[in-house]
């Protein structure tokens, strides 16, 4: 993952700003930070602290790290210098034959101050450069080295900033008088709105008043620039303690605008998306995390309609799924950027599938991958949890399943989430009960197991509590044996599934406290019952989220976690 950051301009900045800028890629990895420039570095762990002094530069980079090799130390925090200290880089992604590359080098007399991977790149370009010039010390980067990375670097006594790309993200922010090489367009979009988005095996050289790109034989090449017709506007917490909460209640606004959007800018693509949808033989979805429990959620409504489709995680994409030129996959990601997935679409765009996908964030990776592509409109999601673009995914795929037959009033869902966010402090009520908790299970049946399994998500990353999401039919074939007196299971139960009553009465003889979301009105009143009074199966489940996402928020705050950025993990996961 790691977010990086490079600017280069005529103009001195302040560094200050340039660290603003980076907290804006935080959310990419914040195990550590760094930066380096004019001979400065600093290093250090933990989430970005920006400088208060006034300092000015006109060449930076900057990094936040998300650790895959070595330790969260300072030593390991980017960026890593040469041997004479005059080569600094950045780096994400994973250099895969490091271990060889760094034998190599220790033989020829470097010294390695970390246990990085990225320490090798530092090293490699200052053995190149003895003997060559940057151009050519690139072109032999290509081939030396296996892995992903997108790399800034500089090198003291010239005046350019150096980017190189090969799978992780990578973009270049053309301002007035500043260049900005960055992993996204975030850290610069407040700024200008034309950039270059790097392909993969591409490099360029940027000057304070100039760039060049070049392909991985270093050829120069000519790059069209893409105007963003959307700047982005960063998020605040407003009158919340946390993001979390904050995108929680954002969820009945951004569904309004998803719809809205579905029904004029986004109409012809979702016609687009529908025709082939209608005309496939056989749909297969491809997502990791809260994305894949979408898409399964998908696959169940897409059922009911008559569509074939599967789905697969997609860091397992190409052990199992058979393609061909007539397979239609569709990514969904709120990122975009998730590597695992957009390997998968490399392996599907290989054998001749059609992409399409679903996506929150624009011009990202994936999106740019799709033949079409449809934007589920939740606006940035600051907290690492996955709460209003999840809904937002799901609200898609019923729209669509309801153009294709479904029986469903998409349009109602808004006001159910109000009127579920008055039941509130229920909620808070169960939570207090079950906070301290070692493990927990959560039950669904049909489109009830896909939010079992997300509900179960949320509650591992942000309360740090075991849990797991099951069909309420597989209990039985095991995991029964680990229910005894006072196990917490949370069963979801539209009463339109009676299956799902039999499978909680199997764990409730066993002892297990029991909490039923239900829109069973004869439950109406029960102690450790969330009554939602819908009667329409697919609301319900989705209400049901929302409840397992409140629930997962107050069960976190009175375990006094974090919230906002759990620990280990990020919220763009660009390695694989
Ligand atoms: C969600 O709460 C998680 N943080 C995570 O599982 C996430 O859904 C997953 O990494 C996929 O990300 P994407 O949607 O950006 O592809
Ligand atoms: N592999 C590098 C490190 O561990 C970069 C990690 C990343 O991009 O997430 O420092």
């Amino acid at each position: 993952m790691c977010g990086i950051v490079g600017i280069i301009s005529q103009n001195r900045f302040s560094v200050k700003d340039s660290l603003q800028r980076l907290k804006k890629l935080e959310y990419r990895g914040y195990d550590s930070f760094g930066y380096c420039y004019d001979g400065h570095l600093k290093k250090q762990v933990g989430e970005v602290v920006i400088p208060q002094n006034g300092d000015l530069t006109n060449k930076i980079i900057c990094h936040t790290r998300w650790a895959t090799h070595g330790g969260v130390t300072d030593k390991n925090a980017h960026p890593h210098l040469s041997c004479d200290k005059k080569i600094a880089i950045v780096h994400n992604g994973i250099i895969e034959n490091y271990q060889e590359l760094r034998s190599t080098l220790e033989k020829t007399g470097h010294i390695f101050t970390s246990e990085t991977d990225s320490e090798v790149i530092a090293h490699y370009f200052e053995e190149k450069l003895k003997s060559m010039d940057i151009r050519s010390a690139i072109v032999e980067f290509f081939k030396d080295i296996h892995g992903e990375f997108a790399i800034v670097m500089t090198i003291q006594g010239d005046n350019n900033l150096y980017a190189i790309k090969r799978d992780s993200p990578l973009v270049l922010g053309i301002g007035n008088d500043t260049y900005y090489l960055a992993s996204d367009i975030y850290a610069f979009s407040d700024a200008t709105n034309n950039c270059i988005f790097f392909e993969n095996d591409e490099f360029a050289i940027v000057s304070d008043s100039d760039y060049q790109f070049y392909d991985k034989k270093g050829n120069k090449i000519t790059k069209t620039i893409q105007q963003l017709g959307w700047t982005q506007h960063t998020e605040d917490k407003q009158d919340y303690d946390h993001f979390m909460i904050k995108e929680i209640m954002e969820e009945p606004t951004v569904i309004e605008r998803l719809i809205f959007s579905l029904k004029n800018e986004q109409k012809e693509n979702l016609n687009k998306f529908l025709e082939i949808i209608r005309s496939s033989k056989k749909i297969t979805f491809v997502a990791a995390g809260s994305s894949y429990h979408a898409s399964l959620f998908g696959v169940y409504l897409f059922h009911k309609v008559g569509v074939n489709a599967q789905t697969l995680i997609a860091s397992e994409f190409d052990n199992y799924v058979g393609l061909d030129d007539q397979s239609v996959v569709i990514a969904i990601s709120q990122s975009g950027e998730t590597m695992d997935v957009i390997e998968a679409l490399k392996y599907a765009k290989n054998k001749g599938a059609r992409i399409l996908s679903i996506v929150n964030v624009p011009y990202s990776t994936i999106q740019r991958m799709s033949e079409v592509s449809l934007n589920i409109y939740a606006g940035q999601e600051v907290c690492v949890a996955a709460t209003k673009t999840f809904i937002n995914q799901v609200v898609l795929l019923m729209y669509i399943a309801h153009l294709l037959g479904l029986d469903v009033d998409v349009e109602s869902l808004s006001n159910h989430i109000e009127n579920l966010f008055k039941t509130k402090d229920k909620i808070i009520q169960i939570a207090e009960e079950i906070y301290k908790v070692d493990d927990l299970y959560i039950l669904g049946r049909g489109i009830g197991y896909p939010i079992a399994r997300e509900i179960a998500l949320k509650i591992k990353e942000i309360c740090y509590i075991h849990a797991e999401g099951m069909m309420g039919g597989e209990l039985k074939h095991g995991t029964i044996a680990l229910i005894e007196e006072g196990t917490v299971v949370i069963s979801i139960m539209p009463k339109s599934n009676p299956a799902i009553y039999s499978n909680t009465k199997e764990v409730e003889a066993r002892g297990a406290k029991i909490i039923r979301i239900t829109n069973d009105i004869s439950t109406t009143g029960e102690i450790n019952v969330m009554h939602i009074k819908v009667e329409d199966e697919t609301i319900f489940c989705i209400l049901s989220t929302i409840v397992g996402q409140l629930l997962t928020y107050y069960v976190a705050l009175k375990r006094g976690n974090p919230i906002d950025k759990p620990r280990n993990l990020a919220k763009s996961v660009t390695v694989k």
